[in-house]
């Protein structure tokens, strides 16, 4: 039998998403010791199909550490965002009813990219293509048993593991159900989500409202684009081919006659929308972070930087009581410093969800149509949307 390769830090983080890789480049910078795990190599994460909305207090808190130099040269903002229906269209310009703030668009799987390449370069230490096996927690410390991509099993001993590893990962399974309490809620409500290889054809985000069912736009650069549409639940993805994808955008975005800039359609999934947050999100040694600890619907593309706001909380902690300013106790902060902020941005992408999407019973459509109208006819509502859309606070 060969010998498990066994390595010792103080902070092990299971996932190199985004949530992973700000913590570890924060952790390093303080000199706490940490080691990142990710099953994907960083080429891999870099096709996956995820968010490109970025928050202006993310963009600020990443910039602080010198996190954002890749993105801010290479980025475009976002202040407006347009509403159609059959019988109006509506432009919510919500960075001049915010005070100037807007929101960054550059893909999420490009910022854990340039996060990954920063911290290589300050000499942190990421493994890839290793997978989590299990989880154990004693008094001295917390064990992660791996195996890595040759077949070499490998232990990591800490003082904390944080759990960045996703919705369906290892480190939320090793908290026993009777110590957390978890709040789910699932929607009822479908997408397709596709990315095309095509040029932008509108020049911001567009929600649209057709009867049969939410279209929405999304831009990720000058040559991918992200498109949602709305689904019935037991509708499949054999039943949509590239033509009729296309041709659904062009009709619920109402473009008569006109066409989008159609590109190859390279990744295309079903998804369901769904809530869920774990409270506490902390279990003795270990810390749950982002959709480890909570998901969100996508709508306002809160996700990511709910992640990364989890972790620049828990951070300052972990820095804190390295240094000896804080004890153990006091890291259940984490968890009451984020979850109010959580449960807001949950509120928001709710009603946002709500408001865009096509609803079985008819008191729900006019009950929603209703908030819609208010965007247009309520300068305060307008104003509070404008403002927890670029960043809730
Ligand atoms: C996305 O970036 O995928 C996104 C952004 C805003 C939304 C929904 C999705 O409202």
């Amino acid at each position: 039998m060969g010998s498990v390769k066994t390595l010792e830090t103080e902070v092990c983080i299971l996932g190199g998403g985004p949530a992973g890789m700000v913590l570890a480049n924060l952790l390093h910078e303080e000199n706490v010791s940490c080691v990142v795990v990710e099953k994907l190599d960083p080429e891999s994460i870099k096709a996956e199909g995820r968010a490109g909305i970025i928050e202006w207090t993310t963009v600020e808190a990443l910039q602080q550490h010198g996190l954002a130099e890749q993105m801010l040269s290479d980025h475009r903002t976002q202040g407006q965002c347009e509403f159609r229906t059959p019988e109006w269209t509506f432009m919510l310009d919500y960075a001049s009813l915010n005070g100037g703030k807007v929101h960054t668009v550059y893909p999420q799987t490009d910022l854990v990219y340039d996060l990954s390449n920063v911290f290589e370069q300050r000499n942190g230490q990421a493994l890839y293509r290793i997978e989590g096996q299990s989880i154990e927690q004693s008094n001295e410390g917390v064990t992660l048993n791996c195996v890595q991509a040759d077949g070499e099993q490998l232990t990591i001993h800490a003082s904390f593991l944080v759990g960045c590893d996703g919705g369906r990962g290892l480190s939320k399974r090793a908290i026993p159900k009777e110590a957390v309490r978890v709040y789910h809620q699932a929607h009822n409500i479908h997408w397709i989500a596709i990315l095309a290889q095509a040029k932008p054809y509108f020049p911001y985000t567009i929600y649209a409202m057709h009867p049969d069912g939410m279209a929405a736009f999304l831009m990720r650069n000058d040559s991918v684009c992200r498109y949602y549409l709305q689904i019935d639940g037991d509708d499949d993805l054999e039943n949509w081919n590239e033509d009729r994808i296309w041709a659904t955008l062009e009709q619920r975005f109402f473009m008569g006659n006109k066409n989008l800039h159609r590109g190859n359609i390279f990744k295309i999934n079903k998804m369901s929308l769904r809530s869920l947050v774990t409270d506490p999100m902390r279990y003795q040694r270990i810390f749950l972070a982002g959709d480890a600890a909570h998901l969100i619907p996508p709508t306002g593309a809160k996700g990511m930087n709910l992640a990364i706001h989890d972790v620049l909380v828990l951070a300052e902690l972990l820095i804190d009581h390295h240094h000896g300013k804080i004890d153990s106790g006091d890291l259940d902060l984490y968890s009451k410093k984020r979850l109010p902020l959580i449960w807001k941005a949950q509120n928001f992408s709710l009603q946002l969800m709500n408001m865009i999407h096509k609803h079985p019973s008819d008191f729900d459509q006019e009950l929603w149509m209703s908030k819609m109208k208010q965007l247009q006819t309520s300068p305060a509502f307008a104003t509070d949307f404008s403002i927890d859309y670029v960043g809730i606070l």
